[in-house]
């Protein structure tokens, strides 16, 4: 027995109208928003990755799944979708169209984590990116994407929390702030925390070893270090969103695990699917263009995990979408039958019924059992004696009720 690999997934046909139900939902919210698809491919060359998600993330420094092609080039499974899409951008000369440029995919991607609930190692994301606006009413309209489609899945447990964490002016001066401070604590911090102290301190922050993330409670904030640009900015978007009605919560401690992020970052996180509970992370991203040799144009996106948002929508007692069911199953006997119930499918099919009939040859019984089991709304049993007489009785599979009807007249049963 040949198993799949740890931290992958099948997704059965039972749970695909489930998958198909987000897609759709996510096509067209973004649709409205504006955004186009954007489909980039599944691997990319690993420095695509090291120089746009940041060598000191731990996505690059533990999680990623790269391999030497036969000419020994590096090559990595995306992790995630942002550089793709700035990548493609630049490459395609896409970066002087009309801004803004919006764009959307759908795509799965590779983390060597941990597998645990909401966690994977193949996962799926929607992501959406947004290119050419600096201005804070584009991340007000970002993060209002976000919020309807959680809200359109049915999802009532998730909170916004929204944090700045400044851009190449004001930075410098918050990470020796933290530098100062977690120094004081350095032979209390993990080995890895040791090491970000001097490659990256933010990331201690992000740090999920208990006594880590204690130490990091009493670090200093953000946005207390903002300059002036970055706190008009995080001022006008706490005023956009509250004019747009979309409750937030600021969260100074948000600092994601993608380097690229400056200003503006997000999650909307969900209190009831456990340890894994962030359904959806963004933020602006406004020097990456440039960090991968395009143009200096800020970019801000977002992504959702389907699997995650799939958990918030079930503890939120969402409606969920069922299996399609035949509108009609025949039930024959004889050939003469089945040639009638064949063709009269065929017609029923060309009108965009579900229907089916019986091609196992079964006896009626079995048959009858088959159409209640795949949910048949309606079941028509048809021998010789009913086509001889034109007519056939039609049952009604929910209430049990039957009645007899003229075949001629069938197909009007079902539309
Ligand atoms: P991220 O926070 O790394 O951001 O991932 C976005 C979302 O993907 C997470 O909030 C979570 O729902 C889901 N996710 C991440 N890792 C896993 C996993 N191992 N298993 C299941 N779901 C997972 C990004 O990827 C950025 N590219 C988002 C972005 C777009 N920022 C700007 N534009």
């Amino acid at each position: 027995m040949i198993s799949k690999p740890r931290g992958t997934m099948d997704i059965m046909p039972e749970e695909t109208p489930l998958w198909r139900f987000i897609e759709n939902t996510v096509r067209e919210t973004a649709s409205k928003y504006g955004y186009e698809e954007i489909r980039t491919p599944t691997f990319e060359s690993t420095e695509l990755f090291a120089r746009g998600v940041g060598d000191s993330t731990d996505v690059v420094q533990k999680e990623m799944y790269t391999f030497e092609d036969r000419e020994h080039r590096s090559f990595t499974l995306r992790p995630e979708g942002t550089a793709s899409v700035v990548r493609a951008l630049i490459e395609n000369g896409r970066c002087s169209d009309a801004m803004p440029l919006r764009l959307y995919y759908l795509i799965s991607c590779f983390r060597y984590e941990k597998p645990q609930a909401g966690r994977s190692r193949e996962f799926f994301q929607f992501g959406t990116e947004m290119f050419g606006s600096a201005d804070p009413s584009a991340d007000a309209t970002v993060i209002s994407l976000a919020n309807e489609i959680i809200g359109s899945l049915g999802i009532k447990d998730a909170v916004l929390h929204i944090n700045s964490i400044g851009c190449p002016e004001c930075r410098p001066g918050y990470r020796k702030a933290l530098v100062d401070y977690f120094t004081d604590y350095s032979g209390e911090l993990c080995d890895s925390c040791r090491e970000r102290l001097k490659t990256n301190p933010l990331r201690i922050l992000d740090c999920k070893s208990p006594v880590c993330s204690e130490i990091a409670k009493k670090a200093p904030k953000m946005i207390d270090y903002l300059c002036g640009e970055c706190k008009d900015h995080f001022e006008s978007l706490t005023e956009y969103l509250s004019s747009m009605g979309i409750r937030y919560e600021i969260d100074p401690y948000i600092v994601r695990g993608l380097d690229y992020y400056t200003r503006t970052v997000f999650e909307f996180i969900s209190g009831s699917i456990g340890a894994q509970s962030t359904v959806c992370g963004g933020g602006r991203y406004d020097g990456l263009m440039k960090e991968l040799g395009g143009p200096d144009l800020p970019g801000i996106g977002f992504a959702m995990g389907l699997t995650r948002l799939i958990l918030a929508m079930k503890a939120s007692g969402a409606e969920l979408p069922a299996s399609a069911a035949p509108a009609v199953y025949f039930c024959t006997m004889g050939k003469e039958a089945v040639k009638y119930a064949l063709s009269k499918v065929a017609v029923l099919r060309e009108k965009g019924i579900y229907a089916d009939c019986d091609i196992v040859g079964r006896s009626v019984k079995s048959q009858m059992k088959y159409a209640d089991k795949i949910k048949a709304r309606y079941a028509v049993v048809i021998g010789d004696n009913e086509l001889q007489a034109g007519k056939a009785v039609l049952k009604d599979m929910i209430q049990g009720s039957s009645k007899e009807v003229e075949l001629k007249e069938l197909w009007k049963e079902f539309v």
